[in-house]
């Protein structure tokens, strides 16, 4: 066993999460985090499914210095415009996908298996002809006909692909079954000595992470995965607990570029970002795997932490939160707070942070570096405000329906509408509704407080359903019907910056 390769595709499976709509700015953030966690490969999205989408690429892979990977459909023109959106990155690797299983050629694409070895191999061609750098995905390896597998395997190698994934698209796979695809890959494949095989899983049944083991250890050479585990459905592979499993187990001589001691606040950054929670018990980054509650556990863990405990949490780079910025700090301290946090912004992106943080001082007393996160989010996040708030007014009172009165700007121009509703924040959102026009949805509304304290900045995350699709928004205040009227405006500008063609 040797060193392999750490595929992230938390920018294009991740964000297939439902409700997850990552714009440009978010993007190079996650880019540029993914970086510095030393993964070899960064997916950051699937270019022609938006104009959106395309900038949001086009961007984020020129943000790093890494193997950027996009995502594309096994045809020409989709070729050419994937390849378009990522090529001056400093290595572009051109990602394309085709279905091999009966039920998606006959039920889905509606071709025969001669027919997409044909595209296949004119696909990986066409690629070949414009990046050094071609990767074939094989859809629904995992319940294709294996011999039939490897024939595209090999033919797609010969035309030119570097790497070939056999997906586990829906989670189907034991792990002792999904390491025997590898095994048979590999036994009888026989160029398969000249590309890079990887693991790609989803958790449908809780299994990504053992499957993605087992093919590891059956010799595939490169895993697919996204931070948290995040993903359609069940989600992905969790980058996280493959890298910690292969850390932990060292004895299986499995080794990678990954700087561990970044997962705590990569994981927190993406999670922000997303707006997708990190579940309380979630391995290796979950708020409580590193918590230990029964007395038993306590003396234990006091006596000597490795009864308890596989991996310190300082190995992964969690620590308390320092309160160290106030009302009266400069900006200079602000500035070299920001870099030692990791963020390289430029000047005025700086000042705009700086404004923002001087404003949240002159309300709360102390800022920790948790609410200097949530600040940063919220301005990435801002991106393109088609709508943005000018100001509120809102009546309320346990013995009358609340009433809001909001101003939105839009193109230069404001536009104001009052609205009843139950409470202050449905009055709100029904007054925006109006303005914005069209049927908009609150499919979920959850706030929590930054930092602890009376003083604590809200933030708050909501999904709106608009035409069957759910977007999230979020925002941040120290008063929370504002952050609340931030978040519902966020996913409307949401819907607007994703729902223009390419
Ligand atoms: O799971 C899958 O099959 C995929 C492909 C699009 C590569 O994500
Ligand atoms: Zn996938």
């Amino acid at each position: 066993m040797g060193k392999i390769f750490v595929f992230d595709t938390t920018l294009r499976d991740g964000e297939q999460t439902p409700g997850v709509n990552l714009g440009m700015n978010e993007k190079i953030e996650i880019a540029r985090q993914l970086e510095s966690l030393g993964v070899d490969i960064i997916e950051v999205g699937f270019p022609t499914s938006s104009k959106a989408d395309f900038e949001a690429c086009q961007a984020a892979s020129k943000a790093v210095g890494k193997t950027v990977a996009a995502l594309c459909r096994a045809t020409l023109p989709e070729i050419q415009a994937t390849y378009d959106a990522i090529k001056e990155s400093k290595s572009p690797r051109i990602h394309i996908v085709l279905a091999t299983s009966d039920l998606h050629l006959e039920h889905k694409l509606r071709m025969s298996r001669k027919d997409a070895l044909k595209t296949a191999i004119e696909s990986v061609a066409f690629a070949k002809t414009l990046s050094r750098d071609v990767e074939f995905s094989c859809e629904d390896a995992s319940r294709t006909d294996p011999e039939f597998l490897q024939e595209v395997i090999c033919q797609v190698i010969a035309a030119g692909a570097s790497t070939v994934s056999v997906p586990d698209t829906v989670g189907f796979c034991l792990p002792d079954e999904y390491a025997a695809m590898v095994s048979g890959v590999i036994a009888h494949v026989p160029n398969i000595g000249n590309a890079i095989l990887a693991a790609h899983c989803h958790n449908d049944l809780g299994l990504a992470v053992s499957n993605t083991i087992a093919a590891l250890r059956a010799g595939a050479t490169q895993f697919e995965a996204c931070i948290n585990g995040i993903g359609e459905r069940a989600g992905n592979c969790a980058l996280e607990e493959v890298v910690m499993a292969l850390e932990i187990k060292r004895e299986l001589g499995i080794a990678h570029n990954v700087d561990i001691s970044k997962f705590s606040r990569v994981s927190a950054r993406v999670a922000s970002l997303t707006g997708v929670p990190v579940p309380l018990c979630k391995a290796i980054v979950g708020q409580n795997a590193f918590s230990h509650q029964s007395g038993i556990h306590q003396h234990g863990i006091l006596a000597n932490p490795l009864t308890y405990q596989i991996i310190s949490p300082q190995s992964i780079g969690r620590q308390e939160s320092a309160i160290v910025l106030g009302k009266l700090s400069g900006k200079h301290a602000f500035a070299s707070k920001l870099e030692r946090l990791g963020y390289a912004f430029e000047q005025p992106q700086i000042d705009a942070l700086f404004a923002d943080f001087k404003n949240v001082a002159s309300k709360k007393r102390e800022i920790s570096d948790d609410d200097l996160e949530a600040l940063i989010t919220n301005r990435l996040i801002a991106g393109n405000e088609f709508y943005s708030l000018e100001s509120f007014q809102i009546q309320s009172g346990n013995k009358m329906m609340s009433m809001a009165s909001i101003c939105l700007v839009h193109e230069g121009n404001p536009f104001t509408e009052a609205a009843l509703g139950d409470g202050p924040i449905d009055a709100s959102y029904n007054a925006i509704s109006r303005i914005v026009g069209g049927e908009w949805h609150l499919a979920s509304y959850d706030i929590k407080a930054v930092t602890e304290g009376v003083d604590a900045l809200g933030e708050v995350v909501v999904r709106v359903r608009h035409n069957g699709q759910d977007y999230t928004g979020k925002g941040l205040s120290t008063d929370i019907i504002e952050a609340s009227i931030h978040a519902y405006l966020n996913a409307i500008n949401r819907v607007m910056a994703t729902t223009s063609p390419v």
